[in-house]
């Protein structure tokens, strides 16, 4: 397994959150892995049932995990767990629309903006910014590098229509390109 630039991407990235755990430069560290790279491809698998969140490194400080995406499949809407999230459009194209945190709090959440996301480009989302549900588009599967800072184990899910919130243990379907008997939690 040669995932020689995606390894790099990860020190440097490691690096770069313990000198700032804003991150000043991860949007073009990975815009620049993005645009230059496909050793992600040893770590990707698709799941006709549900994107799939592959796991590349993980420390105390942030968690790298590749999302595969077939046609159609879509994220509920989740917040971040007050920890800063940046995804990567590594192929394909994704979009993410914004929604703002419902108030009162039991009412459905309330869609703000959409943008969709090609390979190269990058977006930053944290709770203060909003909630996001991302969603494939297009007739091409899709895949997509997520960084959480710090890890998150765990997220809010909302119903669109009844503002139910629910936790949502969040899950690996592979680790370091082995694929797990039986998805595991990403506690
Ligand atoms: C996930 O990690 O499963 C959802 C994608 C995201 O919020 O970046």
């Amino acid at each position: 397994m040669s995932v020689v630039q995606l390894d790099q991407l990860v020190r440097e990235v490691h690096d770069d959150l313990l000198a700032d755990p804003r991150g000043p430069r991860v949007v073009e560290r990975v815009s620049r892995y993005a645009r230059a790279h496909v050793d992600w491809r040893e770590f990707a698998f698709f799941d006709p049932a549900a994107y799939t969140r592959n796991l590349v490194y993980k420390d105390e400080l942030f968690e790298m995990i590749l999302l595969c995406w077939d046609v159609g499949q879509v994220t509920p809407i989740h917040n971040h767990q007050g920890q800063r999230c940046w995804m990567g459009v590594l192929d394909g194209r994704v979009e993410e629309t914004l929604y703002a945190f419902p108030d009162p709090r039991s009412s459905p959440p309330t869609a703000k903006n959409s943008k969709q996301h090609a390979r190269g480009a990058v977006a930053f989302i944290t709770d203060e910014i909003a909630l996001h549900r991302i969603a494939q588009v297009g007739s091409a599967r899709a895949v997509s590098l997520h960084l959480y800072s710090r890890p998150i184990p765990r997220c809010s899910v909302y119903d669109p229509t009844t503002g139910a919130i629910a936790e949502r243990q969040l899950a690996y379907h592979s680790v370091r390109g082995v694929r797990l008997e039986s998805t595991t939690s990403a506690s």
